[in-house]
Order: C-alpha cells, then sequence, then structure tokens
C-alpha cells in the first residue's frame, strides 16, 4: 500500500512542495501514508472474507440446492427450464457478482428474493442450510467470476458528507447545502457517477446556486460544473482496503460577478482510502489538492478529509442499514500567514427501500477555528445506486 502510494503520489507532491514555498502538501502526503499503513496494520476480523472453503462441498451444496435454476456454470438456466419469465442472474458476470457483498447475499439466501425485494421465485433457505452452508456455496459462487480487477462490494462504503469515496460506483446522487447565515445560501448538487470497467469511474457534477448574501439580493443560477475521474489502485477483500487516485476539473460555469461561482477553472487531484474494521466499522480519507488557473482569483489549496463510522443493521441485516459518521475536514490555503480551517461533521445514514439501492444522510457542518466567515451547514443528500434497480423499484 505505501509502495503504490509514495510511487504514485508521494513523489508527486513533494515535487509540487519544492518548486512552491509552503511544504503542507508533504505533510499531506506524510499525514495519509502514516494512515495508510496504520490501518492497513489493523487487520479486520468482523467482516473479513469467508474463510477458505472446499470446493467440492460447495460445490456440491451448490448442486443440490441451486443448480436447477442457477445452471451448472452458474449462468442461469434458460427460461423453458425453469419454468418463469424472470431472469436468472449470471454469476460468471463480474460487473453484477462483485459489487454485491456476501451479506446481502447471506440475507437472500436465508429470507429469499422478497427480503430485498426481489422475486419471490428465489426461494428461502434458511430452513433448508445451515449458516455454514449458505457460506460454503457462497465461496463457491465467488469463484465463478475469475477476473479479480473487480474490488468486492464489501469495500463499498457508507457514502460520507464530504469525503469521497474509494471505490468506483453506479449512482445519482443529489445533495443539498444550506447556509444560513446573512441572507443565506442554498447550493443543489446532482452528481452522477458511472463506473467504466472493473477500475474506473467518472462522474459529472452540476451545481445550481441560490445566494442570498450578495450586495444586490438574492442570486441564482447554475454553479461550477466539475468533471472527474477516478481509478482504483489497490484493493484486498482480505485486508480489507481500497486505495483509489484521480482527478476533477472544476469549470468556471458559474457567474462569479453574481456570487455563484469561483471565476476559474481549477484542477484538483486527489487520493481515495477507504478501509474495513471490525464490527462494521470503516474509515475513508481523502486528499486532495485545488489547484486553480488563475491565482489572482483564488490561491492553492490543500486538503485532508477523514469519516470514520459504523454500520448499524436493523433485523440481522433484513432492514434498514443505519450508518452513523463523523468526519475530520482540515484545509488550508497555500499561502504565508495561512491557518488550517478545521471542521466535524457528524451525520447519520440510513438506507430507504427493502432493495437498500437509495440512501439519505443528514448531517451538520461545523467549523472549529477560524469562525469568521463560516458558519455551521446543514448537509443532506438522497443516493440512488441506480445499477440495483430504478428509483421506484424495490420499496
Ligand atoms: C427455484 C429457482 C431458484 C433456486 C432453486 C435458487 N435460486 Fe437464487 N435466484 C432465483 C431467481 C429467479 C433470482 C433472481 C431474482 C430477481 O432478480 O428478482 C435469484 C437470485 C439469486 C441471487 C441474487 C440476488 C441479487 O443480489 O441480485 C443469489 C445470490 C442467489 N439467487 C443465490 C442462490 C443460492 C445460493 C441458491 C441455492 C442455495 C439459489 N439461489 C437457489 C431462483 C432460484
Amino acid at each position: 500500500m505505501y509502495i503504490v502510494f509514495n510511487t504514485l503520489h508521494g513523489d508527486d507532491i513533494k515535487e509540487r512542495g519544492k518548486m512552491r514555498p509552503g511544504a503542507f502538501r508533504g505533510q499531506i502526503g506524510v499525514g495519509v501514508v502514516f494512515v495508510l499503513c496504520a490501518s492497513g496494520a489493523a487487520v479486520t476480523d468482523g467482516q473479513a472474507p469467508a474463510t477458505a472453503v472446499s470446493p467440492t462441498t460447495g460445490k456440491a451444496l451448490y448442486e443440490s440446492a441451486c443448480m436447477s435454476c442457477h445452471g451448472p456454470d452458474g449462468r442461469g438456466m434458460p427460461r423453458s427450464a425453469v419454468g418463469f419469465d424472470i431472469p436468472v442472474p449470471d454469476f460468471t458476470d463480474c460487473s453484477f457478482a462483485t459489487p454485491e457483498p456476501d451479506p446481502d447475499w447471506v440475507t437472500v439466501v436465508q429470507h429469499g428474493g422478497p427480503v430485498r425485494a426481489f422475486d419471490r421465485r428465489m426461494p428461502a433457505f434458511g430452513g433448508a442450510l445451515s449458516a455454514d452452508e449458505i457460506k460454503q456455496i457462497l465461496g463457491y459462487i465467488r469463484g465463478m467470476c475469475t477476473d479479480a480487477r473487480w474490488p468486492r462490494g464489501e469495500l463499498n462504503l457508507p457514502r460520507p458528507q464530504r469525503t469521497e469515496k474509494a471505490f468506483p460506483e453506479n449512482e445519482t446522487v443529489g445533495t443539498v447545502a444550506i447556509d444560513p447565515r446573512g441572507g443565506g445560501a442554498v447550493t443543489t448538487e446532482v452528481i452522477y457517477e458511472r463506473r467504466l470497467g472493473p477500475r474506473n469511474q467518472y462522474e459529472i457534477k452540476v451545481p445550481f446556486e441560490l445566494n442570498g448574501t450578495t450586495p444586490d439580493g438574492w442570486q441564482r443560477g447554475l454553479g461550477d460544473i466539475a468533471l472527474g475521474f477516478k481509478r482504483v489502485l489497490n484493493h484486498s477483500l482480505e485486508r480489507g482496503a481500497i486505495l483509489s487516485a484521480g482527478g476533477e476539473v472544476i469549470f468556471p460555469t458559474g457567474k462569479e460577478e453574481r456570487g455563484l461561482g469561483g471565476g476559474t477553472t481549477v484542477f484538483e487531484p486527489f487520493i481515495l482510502f477507504g478501509q474495513m474494521l471490525p464490527r462494521d466499522s470503516f474509515l475513508q480519507a481523502h486528499a486532495a489538492l485545488e489547484l486553480p488557473a488563475n491565482r489572482d482569483r483564488a490561491s492553492n489549496e490543500g486538503f485532508v478529509r477523514l469519516a470514520v463510522g459504523r454500520t448499524f443493521a436493523q433485523n440481522a441485516g433484513a432492514g434498514r442499514a443505519w450508518s452513523a459518521m463523523i468526519e475530520v475536514l482540515a484545509s488550508r490555503e497555500f499561502t504565508s500567514g495561512a491557518r488550517t480551517t478545521w471542521d466535524l461533521v457528524p451525520q447519520v445514514q440510513v438506507t430507504l427501500p427493502t432493495r437498500q439501492h437509495i440512501a439519505a444522510s443528514v448531517g451538520v457542518e461545523m467549523p472549529v477555528n477560524e469562525r469568521r466567515g463560516r458558519g455551521p451547514r446543514v448537509l443532506f443528500y438522497l443516493l440512488w445506486d441506480w445499477f440495483d434497480g430504478g428509483f421506484f423499484d424495490g420499496w
């Protein structure tokens, strides 16, 4: 982990650090490497992958209980053979199989399709198979996707408000940030994220600003549109860790003179890290530089964001999932005399439909220091993982 990070980003950071005064970037690098090492050492147990299973047992159980519908190779039996119209999933298709975490599949196998708003033709095996037998079967099914480049869905940790996730996603998020100070300001943003193959993802962010703090009264309109790309560098379900890097370009599409944008193109290289911890806890980290093209309008900046949290599943996984998180945000301009600003963001996320593909989150961003010109903001988002179903499906 350290080597990947160091070659791909550490050198880059040090290089920039030499070019300009203010070695804070180096500190970000060191800080994050430290986090990576520290958390890498704390290998998880709670959510660690299924222990090695004997393939013959898993295979034999699969053949007797699942094969009649899911087929000898896991691709699903044809409709003519199963006698119903519902398509049976293809377990050899990594793009379908890998994003699904084991606990979700265990829930479906134990309680049947309807527990996650799937079809009732996926039967419940909770009475017929022991937890260990289900684990063995899933171990066998997991071997049907043979491309190890796809990170597993367990590493897809709950989305914090400000810390970006390392896992590549197919989702649409709508966010609202309310700043009640002065005349008030509301930023709503639509974020579209799309996965490209096993490791890559691009995203588009379109903000809409409503600003009541300008001298000319309320202003509203498009803010600065951003385009981003990220790539998974390293992932391991055994270590419960995922590391990604990427970049974002923020375009000055908002009208700065009306208080609706930054007025310059900004380049933002970043790294993202996620670590599963025991007992459904997790840690996520996000470090980035913000490099404006026009430095008369904005100065270079760097930030580090950390999120720690824990997920609580209702009804032993059959109900909603609640995730409590707290984020620590540190940000600093690279100008002489600038100080690091700190914020805390306590928040809670909950999955809404039975399918669990839509989640809502609410949090408060609270400045800890440098409070002049900064106040608490209320943050809200609604997230739709459209890969798992339509917005109105699965409730
Ligand atoms: C009678 C037919 C049938 C049998 C037997 C059966 N399944 Fe299924 N299974 C289905 C169907 C149909 C679906 C798709 C449901 C949907 O998409 O609505 C499905 C879906 C699934 C899913 C995917 C859930 C998701 O997240 O998309 C898993 C995992 C699964 N089955 C595992 C098993 C295992 C393990 C066994 C054996 C212990 C088994 N199934 C036996 C019919 C069956």
